[in-house]
């Protein structure tokens, strides 16, 4: 069993989405998992150009010379891909975005039409996509998030597109993990600490069930849909953080 982890925030270990990663992956390697976590801010990955060269020139061959192949390679034989992004305008970072579309090299490129919803992909990959990293497509899909403006409507987009992914790939999501009230995660506060702690160890659950059974429970996943506190309550922690960080500068904001 082997869970690959694609975390696309510009702050890489350092950020609030790798605090989630990290409590998943730890569950996940003491229930028996392989992991391999990989930071795209560290990663050299240029823009896909959309030359199509993947498809018409070099089959399954990418013409950019960058850090793209090498990832594929270490997602070798992936069975759940979990896919982990800090919410930046309402949608994935541009970091994951920019991983997503190099995955065009693994396509086949001709259309299909799915029998059941009437919607056109691409056919399953073909024997060169397998050589080339065919596990990124096979994978299992979980989706992990966190943002700062408290309430879940914001993950809307992610939810939706995680989804379309999955058809696409002719795969599936098995678990939807998000953190509205993100700044949360790395607190110090000691009446709030116990709050996170217990939330990370829910983490680790999910990542252990990921490793046993591939999938998330519904239990689980419903007990890691509850916010850490009333949305009032954290908007007064967050502006109270605010009112610190600004109460020496001149600054043009009012609440
Ligand atoms: C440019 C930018 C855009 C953001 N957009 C959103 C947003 O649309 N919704 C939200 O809830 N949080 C938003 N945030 C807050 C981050 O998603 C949040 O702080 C997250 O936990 C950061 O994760 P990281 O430390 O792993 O990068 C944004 C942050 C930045 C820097």
């Amino acid at each position: 069993m082997k869970i690959v982890t694609i975390n696309g925030s510009p702050k890489g270990r350092e950020g609030n989405t790798n605090i989630m990663v990290a409590a998943v992956l730890k569950g996940a390697q003491a229930a028996g998992a392989e992991t391999v976590n990989m930071f795209l801010a560290e990663k050299e990955i240029k823009h896909c150009k959309g030359c199509f060269s993947c498809w018409f020139v070099t089959p399954g061959q990418c013409v950019i010379q960058d850090e793209m192949a090498e990832i594929l390679a270490q997602g070798e034989g992936a069975d759940v891909l979990m896919l982990a992004t800090p919410l930046k305008y309402a949608n994935i970072s541009s970091l994951l975005k920019v991983f997503i579309e190099r995955m065009l090299v693994l396509c086949n490129p001709y259309f299909k039409q799915d029998p059941e919803s009437g919607m056109i992909r691409h056919p399953k990959k073909t024997a060169a996509a397998e050589a080339a990293g065919m596990s990124f497509y096979r994978a299992k899909l979980l989706m992990i998030a966190s943002g700062g403006l408290s309430t879940r409507d914001h993950f809307q987009v992610v939810s939706r597109w995680i989804k379309k992914l999955a058809f696409y790939n002719h795969t599936e999501v098995i678990g939807e993990i998000y953190v509205p009230q993100g700044l949360l995660l790395n607190t110090q506060e000691p009446e709030l600490r116990p709050i996170i702690d217990n939330y990370l160890q829910l983490l680790e659950k999910a990542g252990r069930e990921m490793a046993t059974t591939q999938r998330l429970s519904a239990e689980t996943e419903a007990l890691l849909a509850r916010d850490f506190m009333p949305a009032d309550m954290y908007v007064a922690q967050v502006n109270g953080f605010f009112d610190r960080m600004l109460s020496k500068l001149e600054h043009p904001y009012v609440k």
